[in-house]
């Protein structure tokens, strides 16, 4: 993997710029849940307000929810920035990072625009995209200073255990690294969500957000889960690129963690009819493979024969749907399904991506 600096993402500027469809399954998080659904009242909106380091009652309520002391907080413009400011506050340029592959394109490029030399360790396709704790033993070095991983894993969903995150803490304190934890899918479990990665020891750096299983990504409400040491070090850090947020988000977000539970309900019940139709088109489908998941709002298939590039050009063109190039997780022949959007529109798309999956096996014959 090169070191050179990036200034970019080419992920994110296909994201933002060619994922758009009738038929959007590119989407990793919720259709967006509706303010109108949320209680709030313009008199409970103000523009500015006391966030200095932190929002006090917005920290509270991301301690409470996350079951953390609020000195383990940082409050962040989304997992996006949250992992950012943990990239840069445990990184100098020069220190290895030990990134999963595949994984979420932000955190390879941000570590690199860092001057982080990263390397990788592999979750395989065979595997389920579990993590084998011996592949990052072979890849760590005493010049590690950071392994990132996600979990639930994008793209797959994978779960990985609290035994392999602790295995992997262990391999970390070998060198005096830290482990970032990227759990903004974690919360896909409902009831079942195990506790965060945070309390398996002081190594671990957790980042999180309301944007995916929530649907609200527009509040931008992200938070870090650090030792306290580490916390004041990116509090400081982010006086350097974002002093304080916007406060009707603050507050907004106060209202949207008061009121998670309603919010989860929609969620539950619209991922459990995706779960459901996508799993009864793998089934039907012999061109693409993949374990039905039982949890997560996305997944990984395999395309086994056939171009992923002009799939998704036909998906796109003739079929108005959208899915992520696997390209973007450097694994080429798969590509990314969203079960986030709408039930209708869901089940239509995955007919549309059954038709066009169709017509390319036929144009092969
Ligand atoms: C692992 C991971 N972290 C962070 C983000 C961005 O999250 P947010 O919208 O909270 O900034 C994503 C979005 O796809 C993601 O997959």
């Amino acid at each position: 993997m090169s070191t050179a600096r990036v200034m970019s993402s080419e992920y994110m500027w296909w994201a933002k710029t060619r994922s758009h469809a009738t038929y959007n399954l590119a989407n990793s998080g919720l259709v967006g849940y509706p303010l109108a659904e949320l209680p709030v009242k313009i008199e409970d909106l103000e523009i500015n307000g006391p966030s200095y380091y932190g929002y006090e009652p917005l920290q509270r309520a991301i301690a409470e929810k996350c079951r953390v002391s609020t000195d383990c907080v940082v409050a962040a413009n989304g997992a996006s920035m949250g992992n950012f400011l943990a990239l840069a506050a445990t990184l100098e340029p020069g220190d290895e990072v030990l990134i999963e592959h595949p994984t979420y394109e932000l955190l390879v490029s941000a570590a690199q625009y860092l001057g982080a030399e990263v390397k990788r360790f592999p979750r395989r396709f065979e595997n389920n995209f579990q993590i084998d704790p011996r592949d990052v033993e072979l890849a760590i070095s005493p010049r590690t200073r950071l392994i990132v991983l996600t979990n639930l894993h994008n793209p797959s969903s994978a779960l990985s255990d609290e035994t392999t995150l602790r295995t992997i803490g262990a391999i970390a304190r070998q060198t005096k690294a830290r482990v970032l934890v990227g759990e903004i899918y974690l919360d896909a479990l409902f009831e079942k969500t195990p506790r965060s990665a945070f309390n398996l020891g002081p190594e671990f750096i957790v980042t999180n957000s309301l944007t995916k299983v929530y649907g609200l990504s527009g509040l931008r409400c992200g938070w870090i889960l650090a030792d306290p040491e580490l916390v004041q070090k990116i509090w400081r850090l982010n006086d350097l690129i974002a002093n304080s947020p916007a406060h009707a988000a603050e507050l907004l977000s106060c209202i949207a963690l008061a009121n998670l539970d309603r919010i989860r309900e929609r969620s539950r019940e619209l991922l459990a009819a995706n779960h459901a139709s996508f799993n009864r088109f793998l089934e039907e489908r012999d061109d693409v493979r993949a374990s039905p998941p039982a949890f997560g709002t996305i997944s990984f298939p395999q395309l086994k024969s056939g171009k992923v590039d002009q799939l998704c050009s036909l998906l796109r063109e003739k079929y108005e749907t959208s899915v992520v190039p696997g390209k973007f997780f450097e694994m080429p022949d798969h590509f990314r399904v969203g079960l986030t959007c709408e039930t209708e529109i869901f089940a239509a798309g995955i007919a549309r991506l059954g038709k066009a999956l169709d017509e390319l096996s036929q144009e092969s014959h």
